[in-house]
């Protein structure tokens, strides 16, 4: 038991997420080479689809298979367990990163010292919010001239809505920038512009030693004073770890990924504060970490190879301990199954697994048994929440090109539904198909995988809606009403559930206003 928990208690299982080109392919990067896991830079491929290509169907090939081999990555550091669980780079492919998000324990979120928070953070920074992880942040560029690091701690705060508190302060940024100074173990780090080396640090547990103005001089450590300062009165808080793990404080951390400045001194403070697998809750109960095993399938990647239908399913090891060859239940089907070629994930190459924890993901080899959101235990009857699907974008009626093919095109939306690549609704009053995405990418993923993966033609009408909300309401007679008096928008989701199409957010409003007894959802889970 106690090795279980042992086991347990190193494992730290997180996402880096950012707006593209913020720098989370560097970092990430970067943290493997301090883990030993990859031995020189340039070995972990950026999984973004650059706007140029959004129509080039190799590329969208290329970056299935790098994500597959990116997916999870996995090393030991320090004697811990970190396991990174890689989000898609393009933003076409949000939901992707939404249910990956479900699956950790914790954030890294990069930000670009020039360009502050954009779109792309803020949006995921919500998911967080929601799920209450705990996140940390690295300003990342700092060998670039940025925004005043005061300004930007403003803008965190403001614009991620979390409290902040930098552990770290950057002295001078740009060409004249000079290191940091490690708030959380009380040094200077000296900032020399290399890609390789390591940083030089002094260790200085009075701010006022003479050592601080020997190395960056007079002016600067004064300022670095005050600045110091000023922080500690400004971002005070009593229990500051207490805090970041309720998800109520982001820890700052300043840096230059690319320069391998800042990232050791980041992922020395993550391992020591960041939560280990945390409980989870299901519908049934509060699952614990120690309790025997259980996990759930966030994500579920097809095979490049279309000669095989086989997928992978990822699974989420929430409680106890994994073993190969072992039966375990899979819940929604009501059967036993035994996993002989679960894969793990040490960074960049998958192996065969014999054990894994909770806070591992594994990948098990699916040949269409699986679902985003499904269960596997040791025997219990568990179903995990919080794997919500949230309202799509962009909409559009899916027809069918081919008549001869029509068994195929149901068959392969069906699939690709189920793996999460899209969410499908059905229209009550006309009866159509209606795909809803995030981007439109995931449109002619679509179309190219039922053409490739399933030999089905489809062709997509266009169709103006705002946004597709869960609707449920107190009073069954109500509700009713409300379908009645909206028929020609109202639409089931593929688990049978009401939505309410608004075609614009005027029309939405006034539905809330109007209609006082209906709830509108944005996520399926509510
Ligand atoms: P992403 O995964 O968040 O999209 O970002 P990525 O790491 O690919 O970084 C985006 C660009 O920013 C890359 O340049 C990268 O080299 C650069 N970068 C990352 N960290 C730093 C840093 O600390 N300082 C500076 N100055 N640049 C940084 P690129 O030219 O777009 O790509 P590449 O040709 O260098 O790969």
């Amino acid at each position: 038991m106690s090795e279980l928990i042992n086991e347990i208690n190193r494992r730290r299982t997180f996402a880096i997420i950012s707006h593209p080109d913020a720098g989370k392919t560097t970092l990430t990067e970067k943290l493997l080479l301090f883990g030993g896991a990859i031995h020189v830079a340039g070995a972990v491929k950026s999984n973004k689809i650059r706007k140029t290509a959004a129509s080039d169907w190799m590329e969208i090939e290329k970056q299935r298979g790098i994500s597959v081999a990116t997916s999870v990555m996995g090393f030991d550091y320090d004697g811990y367990k970190i396991n990174i669980l890689d989000t898609p780079g393009h933003q076409d492919f949000a939901e992707d990163t939404y249910r990956t998000l479900t699956a950790v324990d914790s954030v890294i979120i990069v930000v670009d010292t020039a360009k502050g928070v954009e779109t792309q953070t803020r949006k995921l920074m919500e998911v967080c919010r929601m799920r209450k992880t705990p996140v940390m942040i690295f300003i990342n560029k700092m060998d670039r001239d940025g925004k005043d690091p005061f300004d930007l701690l403003d803008e965190l705060e403001q614009e991620l809505k979390i409290n902040v508190r930098p552990l770290s302060w950057p002295i001078e940024q740009g060409a004249r920038f000079k290191g940091v100074y490690n708030i959380y173990e009380e040094k200077l780090e000296l900032y020399t512009p290399s890609k390789q080396t390591i940083t030089e640090s002094i260790e200085i547990k009075d701010i006022h030693s003479r050592e601080i103005n020997k190395q960056i001089g007079n002016e600067l450590a004064e300022r670095l004073r005050a600045d110091l300062e000023l922080i500690e009165g400004i971002y005070a808080d009593k229990n500051p770890e207490e805090s970041y793990l309720k998800g109520d404080l982001a820890p700052v951390f300043f840096g230059s990924a690319l320069n391998n400045f800042g990232v050791k001194e980041l992922l020395d403070c993550f391992v020591r504060i960041a939560p280990s697998p945390r409980p989870v809750v299901a519908e049934e109960r509060t699952v614990y970490p120690e309790n025997p095993f259980s996990g759930f399938i966030f994500k579920i990647h097809a095979n490049m190879d279309p000669n095989h239908r086989s997928c992978i399913a990822f699974l989420k090891i929430c409680s106890g301990q994994f073993e190969r060859n072992t039966n375990y239940h899979h819940v929604r089907l009501g059967k036993m199954m035994k996993f002989n070629q679960a894969t793990a994930f040490m960074a960049q190459k998958k192996e065969t697994v014999d054990e894994a924890f909770a806070g591992d993901i594994v990948g098990l080899p699916d040949t269409g048994n699986f679902k985003i959101g499904d269960t596997v235990t040791a025997g219990d009857i568990l179903h995990f929440k919080g794997l919500p699907s949230f309202s799509p974008e962009m909409f559009k009626y899916i027809e069918n090109a081919d008549p001869m093919k029509a068994k195929q095109l149901v068959k392969g939306i069906d699939q690709l539904m189920d793996e999460g690549v899209a969410q499908l609704f059905t229209n009550q009053y006309n009866g159509r198909k209606i795909v809803g995405t995030v981007g439109q990418l995931q449109f002619e993923v679509i179309q190219y995988r039922l053409l490739h993966e399933y030999g089905a033609k489809c062709r997509w009408d266009p169709l103006n809606l705002y946004k597709a909300c869960w609707i449920e309401s107190d009073s069954q007679e109500a509700l009713e009403n409300f379908k009645k008096r909206k028929y020609q928008y109202i639409a089931k989701d593929k688990e049978g559930r009401d939505v309410f199409l608004a075609d614009s957010s005027y029309v939405l409003q006034m539905a809330q206003q109007d209609f006082k007894e209906i709830k509108f959802h944005f996520s399926s889970e509510f």
